[in-house]
């Protein structure tokens, strides 16, 4: 029987002080590809939002982002080179003060960077589809450039130690370029990137090596190093990949390497594949060998939801929750947590230090929605019109 308020200490000795974790999510708030102002007060707010906090998803290359974006100030991060790392430093500080362990999420987006164009870059992508919902020219990657963006991997986990994080988490889920070589329908090469399920693995096989091998040489003995998934790629008749060989990469990862965790990222914690009755927390359970521990993310947004989740999962990660509240785990500790915010209102926002572009993103992108919205669509003018949302599209 697990609880809320148990400690949970990792395989390498990491202890965290309740079973949360906060999702990584954009702020919306990178100016150049830094963090700003914005970025530091949202972080530093959110320093007893849960026992891990994995700070949003950051490009590891320089055409590794930014995705979505509809203003210079909107960016997402990135810590492609040295000069990020003052930025970081001031992130795990803030994040840090209260016990919590900061996290840093690594990430190639991909074919959703398409923002990288404006600034001169290029998309890279596993293989050169005609995506129908795409109209920016995509780079298919070579042999070669797949290897270089491995290594970035390992520099941006090397500057992630420097900068004071705890921990990082390998971004292998939300169609990103890690899930793109896993996905039968986006990659489609024949090489030793992909031709069959085997090869298809190998991008996050060798991503794993070499974020280990940064780690062991240069990371306290008691870093944290997790996998992000989706445990399905289904989209009508579009299959990359179904449950059977997530189970198997999920499987392979944690074999081959000590991960300390496997996250799933779904929209709904307790969904079920077609074929079983069973959810992925349990079926992708199956699949992770221990001591790696499990979280999930997705739709756990009340006190019953988490209760309820830590039956198939160690951790519960927690993403609009914390957007609201950003004291969840020190509530839950002190026994407050009937007074946890459940909606954006006038007193939850002024607690809550969201950036301004989170505001925006949130009041403009139904996807989003959360009890309040409302509320925030008042505290912004940008209007939906004005948004390039995460396809491209207006
Ligand atoms: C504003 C926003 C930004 C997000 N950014 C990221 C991200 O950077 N990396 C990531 O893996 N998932 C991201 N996600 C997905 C969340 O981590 C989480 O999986 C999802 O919101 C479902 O959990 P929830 O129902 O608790 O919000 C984002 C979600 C939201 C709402």
């Amino acid at each position: 029987m697990r609880n809320l308020t148990d400690k949970v200490t990792f395989r390498h000795g990491a202890t965290i002080s309740t079973r949360t974790a906060q999702s990584p999510m954009l702020t919306n708030s990178g100016l150049d590809e830094k963090i700003t102002q914005d970025t530091v007060d949202y972080y530093n707010m959110r320093s007893q939002s849960a026992g891990m906090v994995i700070v949003e998803y950051t490009s590891v290359s320089p055409n590794g982002g930014p995705s979505r974006s509809w203003a210079p100030n909107r960016e997402q991060l990135a810590i492609y080179n040295d000069n990020f790392v003052p930025g970081f430093k001031k992130i795990a500080e803030g994040l840090k003060k209260d016990g919590n362990k900061a996290i840093l999420q690594l990430v190639h987006s991909g074919r959703e960077a398409q923002y990288r164009i404006t600034l001169g870059g290029r998309v890279e992508v596993p293989s050169k589809i005609d995506f129908p919902w795409i109209d920016y020219p995509l780079h298919e990657l070579t042999e070669e450039e797949v290897w270089d963006i491995v290594h970035d991997f390992g520099t941006a986990t090397k500057r992630a130690i420097d900068s004071g994080f705890d921990g990082v988490e390998i971004h292998g889920a939300n169609h990103y370029l890690l899930q793109e070589f896993f996905s039968s329908f986006s990659n489609v090469r024949n090489d030793f990137w992909g031709g069959n399920l085997e090869k298809r693995m190998n991008f996050a096989i060798e991503v794993a090596r070499e974020v280990f091998r940064v780690v062991e040489e240069y990371a306290p003995k008691d870093f944290i190093v997790g996998y992000r998934i989706s445990p399905e790629e289904v989209h009508g008749d579009n299959i990359g990949y179904t449950w059977h060989e997530s189970q198997q990469l999920v499987n392979k990862l944690s074999t081959d390497f000590e991960f300390d965790y496997v996250h799933l990222s779904t929209n709904d914690y307790t969904a079920t594949p077609i074929d079983s009755d069973k959810n992925y927390a349990q079926l992708l359970g199956k699949g992770v060998q221990k001591p790696a521990l499990i979280l999930i993310a997705g739709g756990i947004h009340t006190v019953e939801k988490m209760e309820d989740a830590l039956n198939d999962v160690d951790i519960v990660s927690l993403g609009r929750p914390t957007l609201i509240d950003p004291q969840i785990a020190y509530k839950l500790k002190t026994g407050q947590a009937d007074k946890i915010f459940l909606e954006f209102n006038e007193e939850s926002v002024k607690k809550s230090h969201l950036t301004p572009g989170l505001i925006e993103l949130l009041a403009n992108t139904d996807y989003f929605a959360m009890p309040g919205i409302e509320y925030l669509k008042t505290l912004t003018n940008t209007k939906l019109d004005d948004v390039v949302t995460h396809d491209g599209t207006k």
